[in-house]
């Protein structure tokens, strides 16, 4: 567990390094508000590979330190200016780091992910 946050406290170090040496982020006006199609495979890739995985959980269903994701992530338009310049605790991820194409297959992988198990499918809640 220790080393587990550790590892993730120095990915997310290095993240918000790479991403400060970056150039200004791309205007959000230039992101289309549906998402452009996008690879499942590749955004399950990049979701792990990036470092989102670290605070939101392999199947983007939210952890201990991040937000719930998947099945219904914000629209995308949305999507993409808080990753570019989130508000909270997350690092920013600039059109460097990763390009709105490779946003819009995280955003695929999500929108992939399935839900949930239904209340009533939970013998003891029934
Ligand atoms: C170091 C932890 C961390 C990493 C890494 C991280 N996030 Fe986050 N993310 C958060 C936290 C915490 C929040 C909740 C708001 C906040 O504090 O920024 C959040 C919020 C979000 C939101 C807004 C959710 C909403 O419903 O408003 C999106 C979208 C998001 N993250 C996407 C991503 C993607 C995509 C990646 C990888 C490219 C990523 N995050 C990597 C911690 C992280």
């Amino acid at each position: 567990m220790m080393m587990r946050s550790t590892i993730g406290a120095a990915i997310a170090a290095a993240v918000m390094v790479h991403a400060a040496a970056a150039p200004q982020t791309t205007p959000p006006a230039q992101t289309p508000a549906t998402a452009p199609a996008g690879d499942v495979e590749k955004g399950k890739t990049l979701f792990t590979k990036n470092g989102c995985y670290q605070c939101h959980n392999y199947e983007g269903h939210g952890g201990a330190a991040g937000a719930r994701l998947a099945p219904n992530p914000i629209p995308f338009r949305a999507f993409v200016t808080y990753v570019r310049a989130p508000k909270g605790d997350m690092p920013p991820y600039t059109a460097k780091v990763m390009s709105d194409q490779e946003l819009a297959d995280v955003y695929a992988f999500l929108r992939s992910r399935p839900r949930p198990p239904a209340v009533s499918s939970l013998p003891l809640l029934r």
